[in-house]
């Protein structure tokens, strides 16, 4: 087994550029989870399966051919043998993802997938089951946050910076869903692992954040 660093949070908290940030300064490998589940909301959307028709997505679930490679350290995405990065990157997709991630042959194929990767690598992974599902015996377990108000504005900054219309109320709305679906699912709900250190991202740089998880690593 590799060392591995496991991140939980919810959507806008950081996760992804503190998490990439600190597996580049350890030379580890960046692993990106919500990129599965949004290569597989992709699937389903494409194929227009309807997620409450159960035999349709386990069938989905056995079909899809979802894999990833490494390039530079950046985790490239691929959908049947397509490289499916700059489609994953909207907000509709994000949605397929979150409604997606309820379900139980979507989570058990992404999991086993997950677990495989991780074995014999150092590794960096981030989502929302990581600490509680995904990898509970992680050498570092921490549950990234930031208040509402921040992640909202963080986004909402990112949207403008990308020309798109949309008002601070509507993304913070968007933001508040995302959290509430994510939190209150059946299966594998986010929340913070009991042995996981909370770090709140709210008054931090993302350089601050990145030396807070790095300090968490047991000396070898
Ligand atoms: O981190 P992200 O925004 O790319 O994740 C998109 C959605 O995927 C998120 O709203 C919930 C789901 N997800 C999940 O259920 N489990 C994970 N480990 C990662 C993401």
């Amino acid at each position: 087994m590799g060392v591995s660093i496991a991140i939980d949070g919810p959507a806008g908290a950081g996760k992804s550029t503190i998490a990439r940030l600190v597996a580049r300064k350890l030379n580890f490998d960046y692993i990106d989870t919500g990129a599965m589940y949004r290569t597989m909301g992709l699937y389903l959307d494409r194929n227009q399966i309807s997620l409450s028709d159960e035999a349709a997505v386990k069938t989905a679930c056995e079909q899809a051919e979802i894999g990833v490679t490494y390039e530079n350290g950046e985790q490239q995405m691929w959908l049947d043998g397509e490289n499916v990065n700059d489609q994953i990157r909207n907000e509709k997709v994000a949605g397929l993802a979150s409604a997606c991630g309820k379900l139980m042959p979507v989570r058990e194929k992404l999991v086993d997938f997950q677990q495989k990767l991780a074995l014999s690598r150092n590794i960096v992974m981030d989502g929302r089951d990581i600490c509680t599902v995904v990898l509970p015996r992680a050498d570092v377990k921490v549950y990234l946050t930031a208040s509402v108000e921040e992640r909202a504005k963080r986004r909402f900054l990112e949207y403008q910076k990308k020309g798109m219309a949309c008002t601070f109320e509507e993304v913070k709305k968007e933001v508040e869903e995302r959290d509430y679906n994510d939190m209150h699912r059946a299966i594998s709900p986010l929340c913070r692992a009991e042995d996981a250190v909370l770090v709140d991202t709210s008054d931090m740089s993302i350089e601050e954040a990145a030396e807070a998880i790095m300090k968490l690593l047991p000396e070898k």
